[in-house]
């Protein structure tokens, strides 16, 4: 008789967003009249920019001809995307990192939920709480993560590094030491970022203890203030010690392209093992490359006028971000976010616990967002928005929330 893999019955109630898309649909089967503005997901709403449709467009074409014809692509990536990569997201910030460090995938969701595969199951892991359940989930698949406790909603071998108000939302340097350190800045959800010298002070720690960090920075291009680092490998000694992920979905629209990496310096040791050629094994035996069309649009985010575009639609989205996060605060809400990173982070009025906060969004002004305690339990009493959305709809829903009555 086959077996389960049991851990995967230890994962408490179905997705987040699952949860969040039934109690949605529920309401709308109830009220098909009402006009429900989804602010929760963080999918992008705008269209791919002219460059990459363009891009797509040309590739496609070479497709129909037996010359210009692509079949598998090489699994680590195409040489003009690892190189573009390579000059535009680190040689031009002044970062070392070569295009063979650099391996394309179809998304940061995969990567970092792939990426412990490498690591032994006796690993321990840290990660922030809130957090992006990718990071724990992944890790009770492959067994990791010790017992669930349904009253503190916490992993018994797992260290939750607690991001609250007090510490402005980053994480604290752990007492215990972990082995795997999962950091996310900007960050989703609280849209926190930390500073070069506050990111320079977890990779010291990195190294001082052996452990990895891995570095998800799928949010990077929303960043705007100066002293926040777009790259982990702006701080020295990260070549040592970090992992980093990147993503096209936010920067470009690519939620439904597909198109991500993952970078693994080669000085990035278990001893005399290198974390690189690990990865790349594992991507020769169960990747076959992102899809070459899909490679040539990448390749157009960099191009000057791929540039010039994804610049205005990372503004469109931050204006959305800075509509919320001014309109609620003018409604007396305590905000946060919003300023380096498309969520905003708001603390829900009189107490009402996140998911009691939801229910009353959405049966009240048709407004969803995401419950603070789907992404840990430092998440309760919180509440996501997402500036995704069209402006119109961005409007509609602070005006909507503004007009509540407590
Ligand atoms: C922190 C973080 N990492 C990764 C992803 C997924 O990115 P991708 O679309 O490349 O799989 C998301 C998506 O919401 C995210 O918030």
């Amino acid at each position: 008789m086959f077996k389960l893999n049991e851990n995967y019955l230890k994962l408490p109630g179905s997705y987040l967003f699952s949860t969040i898309g039934k109690k949605v649909s529920a309401y709308s089967a109830a009220h098909p009249d009402k006009k429900i503005i989804r602010l929760g997901i963080g999918d992008v709403t705008q269209p791919l920019a002219p460059a990459i449709i363009e891009a797509l467009h040309r590739a496609v074409d070479e497709m129909g001809h037996a010359e210009t014809f692509h079949g598998y692509a090489p699994d680590l990536g195409y040489d003009f995307l690892r190189n573009a990569i390579a000059e535009n997201d680190y040689k031009a910030r002044g970062c070392d990192i070569s295009p063979d460090e650099i391996f394309v995938s179809d998304g940061a969701k995969c990567d970092s939920s792939n990426i412990q595969e490498i690591f032994g199951l006796d690993n321990k892991i840290a990660v922030c709480d809130p957090v992006y359940p990718v990071y724990v989930d992944s890790n009770v698949m492959a067994g990791r993560t010790g017992t669930y406790d349904r009253n503190t909603e916490t992993w018994s071998d797992v260290i939750y590094m607690p991001c609250t108000a007090a510490n402005g939302f980053a994480p604290e340097l752990p007492k215990e030491t972990p082995d795997l350190i999962y950091l996310c800045f900007p960050n989703n959800p609280t849209g926190a970022a930390v500073t070069k010298e506050q990111l320079q002070e977890w990779v010291d720690y990195a190294n001082k203890n052996g452990s990895v960090i891995i570095y998800d920075a799928a949010y990077e291009a929303y960043i705007s203030e100066a002293d926040v680092p777009h790259s982990i490998y702006e701080c020295q000694g990260a070549r040592e010690c970090a992992i980093e992920l990147r993503s096209f979905s936010k920067n470009a629209g690519f939620t439904g392209v597909r198109l991500g990496f993952t970078v693994i310096p080669k000085e990035l040791k278990c001893g005399e093992v290198a974390l690189h050629g690990l990865w790349a094994r594992r991507h020769g035996t169960k990747y076959n490359g992102a899809p070459y069309i899909v490679q040539r649009a990448g390749e157009a985010v960099y191009s000057e006028a791929g540039k010039e575009q994804l610049k205005e639609q990372v503004a469109y989205y931050m204006n959305n971000a800075s509509y919320i996060y001014n309109g609620l605060k003018e409604a007396g809400f305590t905000v946060s976010g919003g300023v380096n990173a498309p969520y905003i982070w708001l603390q829900t009025p009189k107490g009402m616990t996140s998911w009691e906060f939801f229910d009353y969004l959405l049966e009240n002004v048709n407004v969803v967002g995401t419950p603070g305690s789907g992404f840990g339990p430092s998440g309760e009493g919180y509440f996501r928005l997402t500036a995704f959305g069209s402006y119109e709809n961005t409007v509609e829903a602070v005006d909507r929330i503004k007009g509540i009555r407590l």
